[in-house]
C-alpha cells in the first residue's frame, strides 16, 4: 500500500435544514465564518495537514461551493486592472490550495454512499475524509496524528471527543477495548445509540482517515439508520478487518452548520484574527456594558 495521505473527500452534498431560512437558496458550506465561507476552513485544514487533492461531493443545489475554488477571469481582471494586488493575491490562492475535483450525488442515498463515490478517484492509497460542518481550526494538527497513526498501524483512524449526557445520542459513538493516551483500539461503532445504549461517551467528531478497505465495506453496508447506507456501519466493519483506531482530541471544534455554534465560531475566530481581532474584542466589551451584561 502506497501510504501517503495525498487526497481528501469533502462530503457536501447535505441540505443544511438546520441552519434554515439562511440556506434555502444558498449551500450551508458558503455560509461566512469570519471572512471566508466555512468550506474553505475545511479545505485549509487539510491542505496544513499535507493533503494537496481534494474531491468535494456536491449535489444540484451547491454550484457556489465550485464556483468557489475555480478561477473567475472576470474578477481577477478587474482587481488587476484596479491594481488590487492583495485581493487578487488571495482570490488566486483560493484556486491554488490544491486540485479540485467535483463530483454530484445524484440521490441523497447516505454519508456513507458519498463516501463510496469516491472509490475510484481515491483508489488503493488511504485517504482522508472531512465533514464540512465541523470546524477545526487546529493548523492541521489533528489530521496530522490521525495520518501518522494510520501510516504506522496500517488501520483506519477517527477522531473522538468525550460528550457528557443524552447529547451522545446525536453522533456515531465508538467503544473500545484499549486505551493509550489518546489513542484508543476501536471495538464498537454505532450510529446515532440511544444514550442507554451508546457503548462510551465518544462520539465521532467528522475526520476520518481511511485505508482503501471502507469501500469494500460500504460495498456490503444496507440502508442503515434513517434508511441512509450510513458510513458509520461500513466503519463497524473494518474492526478486526484490518482494524480501526481512534484518536480523543481535546478541542471539539465548531458545529458550523448549526446556529449557535456557528456564531460562537464566528466571535472566536475573529478574535484570533490578527487584522479583526482587537476591534472585535472592543466590540463585545462595549455591546456587553451597553446591554448591562457585564
Ligand atoms: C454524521 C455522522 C456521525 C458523526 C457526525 C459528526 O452525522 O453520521 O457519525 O458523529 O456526522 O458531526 P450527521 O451530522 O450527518 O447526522
Amino acid at each position: 500500500m502506497n501510504s501517503k495521505v495525498r487526497t481528501a473527500v469533502i462530503p457536501a452534498a447535505g441540505l443544511g435544514t438546520r441552519f434554515l431560512p439562511a440556506t434555502k437558496a444558498q449551500a450551508k458550506e458558503m455560509l461566512t465564518v469570519v471572512d471566508r465561507p466555512s468550506i474553505q476552513w475545511v479545505v485549509e485544514e487539510a491542505v496544513a495537514a499535507g493533503i494537496d487533492d481534494i474531491l468535494i461531493i456536491t449535489s444540484p443545489s451547491k454550484k457556489g461551493v465550485e464556483d468557489h475554488f475555480d478561477r473567475i477571469a472576470e474578477l481577477e481582471q478587474l482587481l488587476e486592472e484596479k491594481g488590487k494586488h492583495d485581493q487578487l493575491a488571495e482570490v488566486r490562492r483560493i484556486t491554488d490550495l490544491a486540485t479540485f475535483h467535483f463530483t454530484r450525488q445524484g440521490t441523497p442515498l447516505g454519508l456513507g454512499h458519498a463516501v463510496g463515490m469516491a472509490a475510484r478517484h481515491v483508489g488503493d492509497k488511504p485517504f482522508a475524509v472531512l465533514l464540512p460542518d465541523e470546524l477545526m481550526p487546529d493548523g492541521g494538527a489533528t489530521l496530522r496524528r490521525m495520518i501518522d497513526v494510520t501510516e504506522t498501524t496500517g488501520e483506519s483512524c477517527i477522531s473522538l471527543y468525550e460528550v457528557d449526557g443524552p447529547d451522545i445520542s446525536n453522533y456515531g459513538v465508538a467503544g473500545y477495548s484499549e486505551r493509550d493516551g489518546d489513542l484508543v483500539t476501536i471495538d464498537q461503532l454505532v450510529e446515532k445509540p440511544a444514550y442507554e445504549d451508546a457503548p462510551s461517551n465518544l462520539k465521532v467528531t467528522g475526520r476520518y482517515i481511511f485505508t482503501p478497505d471502507i469501500f469494500a465495506k460500504l460495498d456490503k453496508t444496507e440502508p442503515g439508520r434513517g434508511g441512509e447506507i450510513q458510513l458509520t456501519d461500513a466503519m463497524a466493519m473494518l474492526i478486526g478487518d484490518p482494524g480501526m483506531r481512534g484518536l480523543v482530541i481535546k478541542e471539539a471544534g465548531y458545529d458550523a452548520g448549526q446556529k449557535l455554534d456557528w456564531l460562537r465560531a464566528n466571535i472566536e475566530l475573529s478574535l484570533d484574527d490578527p487584522e479583526l481581532g482587537a476591534g472585535v474584542a472592543e466590540m463585545i466589551t462595549s455591546i456587553a456594558r451597553t446591554r448591562g451584561l457585564t
